[in-house]
């Protein structure tokens, strides 16, 4: 939003456009914008607003903004606000109609961007609808402006101003979300908030900044938490604003510092529930109720990082960033289908052929690479609970193997991207045989997609790093949720089902407990980076970790590594140990815990020196280990998700002592979309 900073059309699209391109390692599958137009609208003097939407990348949209005539490019605009947004798909294909801005009516009086999920818009929508409100996307977004403009057109009196209708339409909403509105009605004015997704507000000034912080304004005038709202008090005197009429002033907001950083290094980041307003080139934040504790105000930091560095946070690369968002990418994979209070797992994307898939006589789960090892990792708890054959595939070999599949057949494709070669022909070759498909995958739209029967979004957000890393967990929550939801039905099986279910509930904090022992794994990788040979073993639960610790070694440290199945030493890879060759061996409390310890003793034996990944305080191994890493103890089919991430960390650690890039490794492509 830029103050009398006079700009051109065409320097606010520049502008604009350029964020987003900024924006575009999050994710791209279309990109939208919205800016006032030429004319104000008829008796009302409101400013109209033009939308553009476009399928597929920014480019794509930058190129359609300057076929649209019907706006003067070299007009200078004292005063102009513009939203635009790059989406990576939750709810809904990518395309024009369902990329953002989200409008509230054909006459574009409210319109939004968002970021994040809405996890109660189907009641929502249905109330919506019931009011005469008519839906154009398949988003969940779009309720937001309908809201808006139902708070509007509901409104008790004529001056409730822009940040107050927000605030109701917020107090309606479930889920996480950053938005920023505009309106008709509110020309020149923005109105940003957020809960749960990241949103912060550069300032840039004409001027030299005065204020280093924002007092809050609070609203506690009662009313909190139901739908009926005050209007917060206008008091200006507490907004930022230089030369105390907000002119030559300049705002942006956005998810992400790369966005605006070129513009400027003034930030403010938004905490959950505020409310940030400006109104005549003037910035306020306010929130509804102060609570015990909280900071009144928000300060102006200024930032000192390199676009590239703040792009990728704190972290050196993208593969760490992953590696460290796991928390929080795990979590979005389960919200809004794990029900806490009633054991209850619901896929969306797989209600509809439930009764379908538990009449099958096996299950096929087809991958290759990281997400084959997913369904490695999970294909013992899938027999449990399914009670129902389970074969884990190669997509390469299944299709070299002219594999027999029958249409009783119930067949997985887990990619992340959707769109791998070797994955699709699998789909391909099943559909032909009258299988049932389903997708696994990170990306809605992709061709895995849209050629499956039915599906699950495993919800990680964008992975850029070659090597994956939350894409596995994400994929691997997303098997066991599957299979809970098959044996709900199951009495036999509900004590089970409950403590995986606690398992999931406690799964975030225990992955930030094994981040938290980073340094411990740095320490190890510096003892072992100039070795050529890394061997990781283990078994049952655990198997799929040690094929998949092996290949994030090799893919990005170009170290030679090995996944054993500790069941196979004596088959072979025993005559690898002597004193010199590292293993790390991945002995937990389960039912193999007696076997991994036998195995322990044959490598102790050679003199071989192994790194232990246990559970925290088993003197036991620990007195027989090189070294240990002590992880926290979960359930026995849910600990392959903290036992890969020291793994992932590990390799991390050594590509970058060997001096590698780690994000783009020799040889490797994200996708693989050739055979
Ligand atoms: C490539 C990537 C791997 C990935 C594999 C499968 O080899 O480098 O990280 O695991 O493809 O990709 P998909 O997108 O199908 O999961």
């Amino acid at each position: 939003l830029n103050y009398c900073v006079p700009r051109t059309r065409k320097e606010i699209f520049e502008l604009l456009v350029k964020g987003l391109m900024r924006l575009e390692y999050r994710g791209y599958d279309s990109a939208g914008i919205a800016v006032d137009g030429d004319k104000n609208t008829t008796k009302d003097n409101n400013q109209d607003i033009v939308l553009i939407k476009k399928k597929g990348k920014v480019k794509a949209l930058d190129e359609e903004l300057y076929k649209k005539d019907c706006m003067n490019l070299e007009a200078v605009l004292g005063t102009h606000f513009g939203i635009a947004h790059t989406r990576w798909a939750t709810h809904g294909e990518p395309n024009a109609i369902n990329s953002h801005p989200h409008r509230s009516d054909k006459n574009n009086e409210f319109v939004v961007i968002h970021n994040g999920i809405i996890t109660n818009y189907k009641e929502l929508k249905k109330y919506l609808n019931s009011k005469g409100y008519e839906f154009e996307s398949e988003t969940d977004t779009e309720v937001i402006p309908k809201l808006i403009k139902y708070v509007y057109d509901n409104r008790e009196r004529d001056d409730l101003s822009f940040s107050t209708l927000v605030e109701r339409v917020i107090q309606q909403l479930e889920g996480a979300f950053a938005l920023v509105f505009k309106s008709r009605y509110f020309p020149g004015e923005a109105v940003a908030t957020r809960r749960g997704s990241p949103l912060l507000i550069g300032v840039r000034s004409q001027h030299e900044l005065s204020a280093e912080h924002i007092p809050i304004q609070y609203n506690n005038m009662g009313g909190g938490g139901g739908c009926k709202l005050h209007n917060r008090p206008e008091d200006s005197s507490t907004a930022v604003s230089v030369t105390g009429d907000g002119k030559g002033m300049e705002y942006y907001f956005a998810s992400d510092a790369s966005a605006i950083i070129e513009h400027t290094n003034k930030v403010i980041y938004l905490e959950d529930d505020d409310i940030a307003a400006v109104v005549s080139g003037k910035l306020s934040i306010h929130r509804l109720n102060r609570q015990a504790g909280e900071d009144p105000v928000r300060a102006i930091q200024t930032l000192q990082m390199e676009l590239q560095e703040i792009m990728k946070g704190n972290f050196e690369a993208f593969m760490q960033k992953e590696i460290f968002e796991q928390p929080e990418s795990v979590f979005n994979t389960m919200r809004g289908r794990i029900c806490f209070e009633t054991n209850k797992v619901v896929l969306g994307g797989l209600k509809d052929h439930l009764k379908e898939i538990k009449r099958c006589r096996r299950l096929i789960v087809i991958g290759c690479g990281t997400s084959f090892h997913a369904a490695v990792a999970t294909r013992q708890i899938l027999e449990e609970l399914t009670e129902l054959p389970v074969m884990v595939e190669l997509a390469s070999d299944f299709l070299d193997r002219n594999t027999p599949v029958f249409r009783d057949d119930v067949c997985f494709y887990i990619s992340q991207s959707g769109e791998t070669a070797d994955t699709l022909m699998a789909l391909r070759y099943c559909k032909e045989r009258g299988a049932l498909t389903v997708g696994v995958t990170n990306t809605v739209g992709s061709s895995i997609c849209r050629e499956t029967d039915c599906g699950v979004h495993i919800n990680a957000g964008p992975e850029i790093g070659v090597a994956s890393t939350k894409a596995y967990t994400s994929q691997f929550v997303s098997l066991i949720m599957f299979g809970l939801m098959m044996s709900e039905d199951r009495i036999s099986l509900q004590g089970r089902r409950l403590e995986i279910i606690n398992g999931l509930r406690t799964l975030p904090d225990m992955i930030k407990k094994v981040l938290a022992l980073d340094k411990n794994i740095k320490s190890i990788a510096d003892e072992l980076y100039e070795q050529k040979s890394l061997l990781v073993m283990g078994r049952g639960f655990n198997y799929a970790t040690c094929l998949e610790g092996a290949l994030k070694i090799k893919e990005i440290t170009y170290m030679h590594s090995e996944g054993i199945l500790a069941g196979e030493l004596k088959h072979g890879p025993l005559a690898l140990i002597d004193k010199d060759m590292p293993v790390i061996m991945i002995i937990m409390r389960d039912a193999c815990y007696t076997k991994c310890q036998n195995a322990l003793q044959q490598v102790t034996a050679r003199s071989g020196r192994p790194i232990i990944l246990c559970c925290q305080d088993d003197p036991e191994v620990s007195k027989n280990a090189y070294k240990t890493i002590g992880l926290p103890q979960t359930v026995d089919c849910l600990q392959g998700i903290l036992s890969v991430i020291p793994l992932q960390l590990m390799s991390f650690h050594l590509a970058v002592l060997r001096g590698f890039d780690v994000d783009c490794p020799r040889n490797l492509a994200k996708s693989v979309t050739v055979e």
